[in-house]
């Protein structure tokens, strides 16, 4: 059975006291549940991977990183490379995220990079794809989300090694959810693509997140879609109230 993963990407959120006493509350609430096929995973600030792989450590919980270096060592002021993730036992870590894309243009070439160098270290790429809504409008959505995949897994091999979490750009932090049709149609698409590119154990054993204002209101109904494997949650997962409402609905749908 493919996993479900609810994965909650902090951004740039929250200061020192409050992820130490977020990770303790989610770590006590976690604490002898039977998760089932449900995987938690939380991408702090890099800051504070430390303190997450020490409670990953503690619990069933895993971290993730928001983002990686394209290079593995050197004079790259300000980066964080793959090697430094895998020595603190870093499981997951986020590429192509749209914020990323916009405001440090990071193109599908360099998300092609950082799927490499992860892979290379055994850790679990989330790679985010999704259109905007200029593009949505235009009708041209699945010919973007084809194209990012294509440049995204350029020359790279994958089997039960990577997450792709698809993001409509118009949905992130606006408020404004997909339906769960129109994410269904476009995680098919996802699926089929790597089906075509890989194979179909490939596609049964990759999962297909979804991300854009999910929350506890409509986690439900986008996760009976066939093609959803769990939520890549932006604001929501910054509350425990809400981030632990969504892994308690999760585990319930199995
Ligand atoms: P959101 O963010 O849930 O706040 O819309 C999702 C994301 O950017 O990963």
């Amino acid at each position: 059975m493919r996993k479900i993963i609810i994965a909650g990407n902090w951004k740039m959120n929250k200061t020192f006291s409050e992820t130490d006493d977020f990770l303790f509350e989610i770590t006590d609430y976690l604490r002898g549940k039977d998760l089932g096929n449900v995987e938690v995973v939380i991408c702090p600030p890099f800051l504070y991977i430390e303190m997450g792989s020490d409670f990953a450590n503690e619990s069933n919980i895993y971290i993730g990183a928001q983002n990686v270096s394209n290079h593995e060592s050197g004079a790259f002021t300000g980066e964080v490379s793959a090697p430094m993730l895998r020595s603190m036992d870093i499981d997951y870590c986020i590429i192509g995220h749209s914020e990323r894309r916009k405001y440090y243009q990071e193109s599908d070439e360099l998300v092609n990079q950082k799927l490499k160098i992860l892979l290379d270290y055994d850790i679990i790429p989330i790679v985010c794809v999704g259109e905007t809504l200029e593009q949505r409008e235009k009708g041209i959505t699945e010919e973007i989300v084809i194209n990012q995949l294509n440049r995204a897994f350029k020359d790279i091999e994958i089997n039960d090694n990577v997450v792709i979490a698809y993001e409509p750009v118009w949905a992130i932090g606006t408020g404004k959810t997909a339906t769960p049709q129109q994410a269904q149609e476009i995680q098919c698409l996802i699926r089929d693509w790597l089906i075509e590119n890989y194979s179909k154990e490939v596609a049964d054993q990759t999962p297909i997140l979804y991300g854009g204002s999910m929350k506890p209101e409509n986690i439900k109904e986008l996760l009976l879609q066939p093609d959803i494997d769990g939520g890549l949650v932006g604001g929501a997962s910054l509350d425990i109230e809400k981030f632990t409402k969504m892994i308690e609905i999760a585990t319930e749908l199995g």
